[in-house]
């Protein structure tokens, strides 16, 4: 091989490496791709991003209102709601324990307090008193509010169905 020959395979490959550089640059400015603020798609139990806890952090400013929503709470329609906890909750005074323990007089005591009930150590752990909020936050999602809980119930979303069935668990005493 001359250098002539030499020369040209060099300036081939200088000007390949030069035409690669620049289609790559000129794609990058074209292209600009940005990052969506949300995954497109989410996958349970996968660590959440900043932009969920942010709406995290809006469903519990939402759920602090119950004490305005029990002011025109309605004790008929959280009766009706107490349908899906009967299975397992007895409402009325002396009432047996069943799955869960009974709900008489639910409201302000102690977690966990049931005599004859074997509860989840979680729920003993918990032990606060069932206050409004409490219970509101709890009703909500149990399973995340009091972690380990052995109750099988997945919550109620809507804020004033779970107004009135507190106002309904206020009126059994
Ligand atoms: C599938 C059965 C089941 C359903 C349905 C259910 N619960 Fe429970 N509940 C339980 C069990 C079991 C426990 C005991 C939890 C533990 O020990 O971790 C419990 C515990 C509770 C407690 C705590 C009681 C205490 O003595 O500390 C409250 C309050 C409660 N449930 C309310 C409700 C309400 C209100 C509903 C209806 C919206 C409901 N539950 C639906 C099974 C159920």
């Amino acid at each position: 091989m001359d250098s002539f020959e030499f020369n040209k395979i060099a300036a081939a490959i200088l000007v390949t490496a030069l035409f690669v550089i620049g289609v790559n640059e000129i794609g990058n400015s074209i292209f600009t791709v940005k990052k969506p603020s949300k995954p497109g798609y989410v996958v349970e139990g996968v660590a959440t991003t900043q932009s969920d806890k942010k709406d995290e952090g809006k469903k519990e400013q939402k759920l602090a209102d119950v004490k305005i929503l029990l002011a025109s709470a309605n004790i008929g329609a959280g009766e009706n709601t107490f349908k899906k906890c009967v299975a397992c909750h007895s409402n009325n005074k002396d009432g047996a324990v069943k799955i869960g323990p009974p709900m008489w007089g639910i409201v302000g005591k102690k977690a966990g307090s049931h005599p004859n009930y074997k509860y989840s150590s979680a729920m003993v752990a918990y032990g606060k008193n069932w206050t409004v909020d409490e219970l509101n936050e709890y009703l909500y999602k149990p399973a995340q509010y009091v972690k380990g809980t052995k109750m099988a119930f997945a919550g109620i979303e809507k804020d004033q169905e779970r107004a009135d069935l507190i106002a309904y668990l206020n009126s059994l005493k």
